[in-house]
């Protein structure tokens, strides 16, 4: 039991709760729901403690196994480990049972045999043999194993599974955690995704939330069915759904995307009886690609995922190689899967309310000390990574709020291609402090970007963290690049492209949900094609010193649609005023927030005196401009531009995005900078 569980034993809780007009049929009920209200809503929040609780009980059977700790029980198929019902709150399956049993709650993961060059495998890993590794009135923990024998008989992955399952006695839902395998000479293995998955009971979960903001009455799966796809299969317009105020929105599971630092909790409400169904992720330790790197949440189905690793919004070099037989172990999750309820005249959206609060419980547990198995170390087994950061740009300042964080040995920046090891961060406070807690002992890199600086920073030795450790890094200082003082500059070094104009969505191809929302409205589909309908005839041109990036520069550089869906490459073209050009070399830091099949060339004037002229070669997977991500993968340029490129007076900088023929190859510049020559 977590310490904070104990302090839990509140019968009931008072809670202010947000209103909803909720499923009714009322109009304006399709949008976010974020007034707040004065109204009180008393929520039935299940009391902790194991004496107020009947005992955890497993009941085996043939082909299933059934965990019952009196508050729900769960369902799984034997020995697969596929999760087949979860009886709750008078609902007898949360779950979707028109489904097959494999296909309602289960693990899974996408890879590839490199010698075979087959293609994408999706493998839901199903178990061949039960352990129960605790069972006692307190706790039951299940792991379902598939052990990889060689030779490789099946279309199976080349790892070694152990699916976990854990049910506490007094708590309203379980958790679960997987360790894959893989060992000393076993064949090669391309791996992109793993993620755990549920497909609840359409009839019943309508509402989905994600964030405060973000939350809606949702499509259901049928409506999709009966509707137009738009530029590929998960963006569907809908045309004929079930409730007629969805009539001609765009629906899209790429729009409920969040960063990973902000995956923690989303999921589903039933209204009638009011019941949630979460997903709390409580770390990101095991999550790859670092903490901006954006993937699914919950979606049109209904269905609630955690992904564990993938390459959405960062490109196929995520997904994780082995070869030459390199061995590798890693724990997934836990995560936990949290039900609520209110009693019928309760608000149904007070559960978001208190999904939130739960999320909170289990971060502040975290790293949990019930879980029986050695490749989870509990806290005491961790370690502390402690220390102070500074930025030297132009003036020495605290790194405040900076990105600090510990992940597998690598480059500056390596972490955000990371998949195969753990990856611990943080943020700094006003003064540049960090502290890194709950490190996994282990070999690591320290690595910090700053907002509003470019560039990444990473500490040049390799830090052992082991079992206690406390490691005082003292101060640390981040030099950004610069070569000389900045002429002039567009943007904010963010690493996202937000600050850029961000136009109004195709009025024929909207969510709803981000009509009202002016910060995200960059998630609207279609937004590539908003480039053409403002420039029509020539490109993009900005006046340094007269143009104000918020209005006058596109959030991303796409190509120009024109017509008979033939797309053509683009040349952007900034104006600037120089007094004088002074004798050594100027210097472009371009920021790429986004690349996707890109190649960005610069050239000056008339391109004189520069040769080559510079290019970023062809770069980029990231696929952030159709997955509506308003940044994918972080990409600087330094680049060298001689004085004799430039001149006295008036000076046209020409930036071309050479890949044409798709409206999704392009990039989302971060921010731009000219320095003059250093002294
Ligand atoms: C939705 O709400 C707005 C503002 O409250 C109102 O002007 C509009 O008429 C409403 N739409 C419908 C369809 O009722
Ligand atoms: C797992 O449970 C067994 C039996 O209760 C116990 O002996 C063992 O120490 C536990 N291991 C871990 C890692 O918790
Ligand atoms: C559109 O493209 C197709 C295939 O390239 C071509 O056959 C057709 O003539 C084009 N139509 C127009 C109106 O340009
Ligand atoms: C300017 O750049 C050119 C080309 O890279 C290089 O040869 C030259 O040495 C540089 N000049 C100075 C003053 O750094």
């Amino acid at each position: 039991m977590g310490k904070k569980k104990n302090i839990m034993i509140l019968a009931t809780k008072i809670i202010f709760a947000v209103l909803l007009h909720f499923v009714s049929s009322t109009a304006n009920s399709t949008s976010s729901i974020n007034t707040q209200s004065n109204r009180k809503t008393t929520l039935r929040k299940h009391p902790r403690g194991p004496f107020l609780y009947p005992p955890v009980q497993l009941h085996l059977y043939d082909n299933y196994v059934v965990v019952d700790n009196g508050i729900f029980s769960i369902t799984i198929a034997s020995p697969e480990g596929a999760i087949t019902g979860i009886n709750f709150n008078g609902i007898d399956n949360i779950l979707n049972d028109h489904n097959k049993n494999t296909d309602r709650g289960y693990w899974d993961v996408n890879w590839r045999d490199p010698s075979k060059n087959s293609k994408d495998n999706l493998d839901k890993l199903a178990g061949r043999q039960l352990d129960i590794i605790v069972n006692n009135e307190n706790i039951v923990e299940l792991s379902f194993k598939r052990p990889w024998t060689f030779p490789q008989e099946d279309d199976h992955v080349s790892l070694n599974i152990d699916k976990r399952f854990v049910v506490l006695r007094g708590s309203s839902g379980f958790y679960s955690y997987g360790i894959f395998e893989r060992l000393k000479g076993w064949p090669d293995l391309d791996l992109y995704q793993g993620r755990i998955v549920f497909k609840l009971q359409d009839k019943l979960f309508r509402y989905m939330a994600v964030s405060d903001e973000r939350q809606r009455i949702m499509p259901t799966f049928e409506d999709r069915e009966k509707g137009v796809p738009l530029e590929y299969p998960e963006a569907v317009l809908l045309t004929h759904p079930s409730n007629s105020l969805l009539q001609g929105e765009v629906d899209d599971k790429y729009q409920y995307s969040t960063e990973n630092k902000d995956n923690r909790v989303h999921g589903w409400i039933c209204s009638d009886p009011p019941v949630g169904f979460w997903m709390i992720t409580p770390s990101n330790e095991f999550r790859n690609g670092g903490p901006v790197k954006q993937d699914l949440t919950s979606h049109a189905g209904p269905v609630t995922l955690s992904m564990f690793f993938s390459t959405h919004y960062a490109g196929i070099d995520l997904g994780m190689k082995f070869r030459d037989g390199e061995p590798w172990k890693k724990v997934f999750g836990p995560v936990f899967v949290y039900l609520n309820s209110v009693p019928a005249e309760d608000d149904p959206v007070s559960l978001w309310v208190d999904a939130k609060e739960e999320m909170l419980m289990q971060t502040e547990s975290w790293p949990y000390n019930f879980l029986n198995s050695s490749d989870f170390p509990r806290a005491h087994q961790r370690g502390l990574v402690t220390g102070r950061l500074l930025v030297h740009d132009v003036k020495l300042a605290y790194a405040k709020d900076a990105f600090v964080g510990l992940a597998s040995p690598g480059t500056p920046g390596s972490w955000q291609e990371e998949s195969k090891g753990y990856q611990f961060w943080t943020r700094t406070d006003e003064g540049g402090y960090f502290n890194i807690k709950n490190v996994r002992p282990g070999f690591y890199h320290l690595y910090a970007w700053v907002p509003g600086y470019i560039g990444d920073y990473m500490y040049h030795s390799i830090i052992y963290v082991f079992q206690g450790s406390k490691i005082r890094m003292g101060v640390l200082v981040h030099k950004p690049p610069r070569n000389g003082h900045t002429i002039w500059e567009i943007g904010v070094p963010d690493r996202t492209a937000a600050e850029f104009y961000v136009p109004e969505p195709n009025p024929t191809l909207m969510n709803q949900l981000y009509a009202s929302q002016r910060t995200e409205s960059f998630r609207q589909y279609g937004l590539w094609d908003r480039y053409t309908d403002l420039y029509p005839d020539r490109d993009l041109v900005y006046t340094v010193g007269v143009s104000d990036y918020a209005s006058d520069w596109f959030f991303a550089h796409v190509n120009r649609n024109v017509g008979n869906k033939t797309y053509i490459p683009t040349t952007w073209t900034v104006l600037f005023d120089l007094e004088d050009v002074v004798t050594g070399n100027y210097t472009i830091q371009l920021a790429l927030a986004s690349a996707t099949g890109a190649e960005v060339q610069v050239k000056f004037n008339d391109g004189r005196g520069a040769y080559p002229p510079f290019t970023t070669g062809l770069i980029g997977r990231d696929n952030a401009i159709a997955r509506h991500g308003i940044h994918g993968l972080y990409w600087l340029y330094s680049i060298n531009v001689l004085h004799s490129q430039l001149l006295a007076g008036r000076n046209a900088m020409y930036i071309t995005q050479t890949r044409g023929s798709s409206p999704f190859k392009g990039v989302m510049y971060d921010y731009i900078r000219l320095e003059k020559p250093p002294y």
